[in-house]
């Protein structure tokens, strides 16, 4: 796969998730409605889509269908459109600009992006139950729902954000430090794979490849966003920059340095890429790792 195969890939990916966020949030009873526009306003048009394409790439290298894994992918994009909407708030991160707008509290106010948030949450699973009825598949349903349940709840991404949120200004151990990103970030990204393959049919050894591989792309994601955090520009970024230090974030930036920290991201981008190794038709999914790792935003 060359780099304009890998774009059209990747921009096939991203208009059937924009394409199906849209038809979702279009349903009955979506218009004239404050609590559903803060959630167009905050889910449509902007983000680079990360999640969803993993679960669209991870279902596509099983030669599963899109039909299949769409809903799964939208439902991972709307869990993190949820938590960045709520990171943004004031009592948690208190950011006034994301994906190149002000942050949904700043436009609608705080009442209603906790709603909107709290509603792009419920709508993950509920879009994730529409999938199935489509395939007629509960059981299927019920495994999404626990992958995604699990990975966004308090032993997931929520366990994470409150120990980021409890150790500003505060040390931790290079334990806790991991323990903390793998749940914050990695999680969810971890689950973003799994559920691809659990879309495809997949069996428990590919479910296993995807684990592994979302845990080591996830704690490198993280380590980027934190190094962007630091060497990026609010245009370029769409979100403001050094606010980690100015917060007393505890993160692999502030412990490391921002070279040490690239070089752990690149160690673990290449961990997560020696473990595509073990899936067939991993091409695309090489490419996308490695454009994470050198991604501008
Ligand atoms: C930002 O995630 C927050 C983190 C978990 C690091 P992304 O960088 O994926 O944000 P969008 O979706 O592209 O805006
Ligand atoms: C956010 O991490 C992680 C989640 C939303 C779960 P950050 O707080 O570093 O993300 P940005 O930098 O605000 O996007
Ligand atoms: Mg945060
Ligand atoms: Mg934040
Ligand atoms: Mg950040």
């Amino acid at each position: 796969m060359n780099n304009t195969e890998f774009e059209i890939k990747l921009n096939e990916y991203r208009n059937i998730l924009e394409t199906s966020l849209t038809k979702r949030t279009d349903q009955p009873g979506y218009k004239n409605n404050r609590v559903c526009d803060a959630i167009k306003y905050s889910l449509l048009g902007g983000g680079k889509r990360v999640r969803g394409v993993l679960t669209l790439a991870f279902c596509d290298a099983l030669s599963g269908t899109y039909e299949q894994a769409v809903d799964f992918a939208c439902a991972a994009e709307m869990v993190h459109c949820y938590s960045l909407i709520h990171d943004d708030l004031p009592c948690m991160d208190n950011d006034d600009y994301r994906r190149g707008k002000l942050s949904c509290h700043k436009k609608f106010g705080e009442a209603t992006a906790v709603l909107a948030g709290d509603g792009l949450l419920t709508l993950a699973f509920e879009t994730m139950v529409h999938s199935c009825k489509v395939f007629d598949d509960m059981e299927l349903a019920l495994e999404g729902i626990g992958i995604m349940s699990s990975s966004a709840g308090v032993l997931g991404m929520i366990g994470g954000q409150i120990a980021d949120i409890q150790n500003e200004n505060r040390n931790m151990s290079f334990n806790e430090l991991l323990v903390m990103q793998d749940k914050k970030t990695g999680a969810l990204i971890k689950a973003s794979c799994c559920l691809g393959i659990v879309a495809a049919g997949g069996d428990v050894e590919k479910f296993a490849l995807a684990g592994e591989y979302g845990t080591a792309l996830g704690l490198a994601f993280q380590i980027t966003d934190d190094i962007l955090d630091v060497t990026s520009d609010k245009e370029t970024l769409g979100k403001a920059v050094n606010k980690d230090k100015a917060r007393g974030k505890f993160n692999f930036v502030s412990e490391m340095g921002v070279e040490e920290a690239k070089k752990t991201a690149e160690g673990l981008t290449g961990e997560a890429i020696k473990t595509l190794g073990r899936l067939e038709n991993s091409e695309f999914l090489i490419m996308f790792t490695k454009s994470l790792l050198e991604r501008q935003n």
